[in-house]
């Protein structure tokens, strides 16, 4: 059960009285709830309706993720240009994280990236403190396109869309990838679309086709593109329109 480690800035409030406010039920309806075993927090279950919960938290309901509606107000949703050369981490004793490109954004500690970029990759990344909207943004079954540019050290086949449209199968997956977009920009250059966000899937994707990948920026996230003026390293808030431009299916590539 979450551990409230910076008292004082992030408040752990009492999962029945978050319950009943998410759910819209009474204090103890929630309790029962959670006696009966159907709420669990963070995948693990939840024991007691005096539990602390913080805001980033994952509460679910019968395994179904419960909407964080009161969080939706007061959460904070950024978009970074990540540069290459860091890691989507919170802390990192070998690289710098993204963390360090926050500048004078108070409580940075509460803030998490939706999802990895690799140290080599760049390109749009949201970061945020609402642990539901990460899990939105994340979670395969939710199938959020993912766009990325992707330059390659020798030419990309000529079925590679015939076969990433397939779906292909790396050695070290159990299952194939979902299919995936591509448009050709070039002999080494190319747009790819996935709806997955499994370990390096672009990357192994394009090893399969047998190429390694060179440079690799994600463009855009649904309909959400990276702004042409938001320089590498540079970040700024997103609207709640732009949040919703997440979740929109993008014209086919
Ligand atoms: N696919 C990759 O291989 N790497 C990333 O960083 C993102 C998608």
């Amino acid at each position: 059960m979450a551990q409230n480690k910076n008292p004082g800035k992030v408040k752990a409030e009492r999962l029945d009285k978050i319950l009943a406010q998410l759910l819209d039920i009474s204090r103890s309806d929630a309790s029962a709830l959670i006696k009966a075993g159907r709420i669990s927090v963070n995948e693990e279950p939840a024991l007691k309706a005096q539990d602390k919960v913080l805001p980033h938290d994952l509460i679910y309901l019968d395994e179904e993720l419960i909407e964080a509606a009161s969080a939706a107000s007061q959460r904070r949703v950024l978009m970074l240009n990540k540069p290459a050369g860091c890691v989507c981490a919170d802390k990192d004793k070998l690289h710098p994280t993204v963390h360090n490109y926050l500048t004078d954004v108070p409580h940075r500690d509460e803030l998490h990236c939706a999802g990895r970029l690799d140290l080599d990759a760049c390109g749009l990344l949201i970061i945020t403190d609402d642990g539901a909207l990460i899990h939105e943004i994340t979670a395969p079954k939710k199938q959020v396109a993912k766009t990325y540019l992707v330059r390659t050290d020798v030419p990309i086949p000529e079925n590679a869309k015939t076969l990433l449209e397939r779906g292909v199968k790396h050695p070290e997956e159990r299952e194939r990838y979902r299919p995936a977009q591509f448009l050709s920009l070039g002999e080494k250059e190319a747009l790819v679309r996935v709806t997955e966000g499994r370990f390096h899937e672009v990357k192994r994707m394009f090893e399969v086709l047998g190429c390694s990948v060179v440079y690799l920026e994600r463009r855009s996230i649904g309909r959400l593109t990276l702004p042409e003026d938001l320089k590498a390293g540079a970040f700024r808030a997103l609207s709640e329109d732009e949040v919703s431009l997440l979740f929109e299916s993008p014209e086919p590539l």
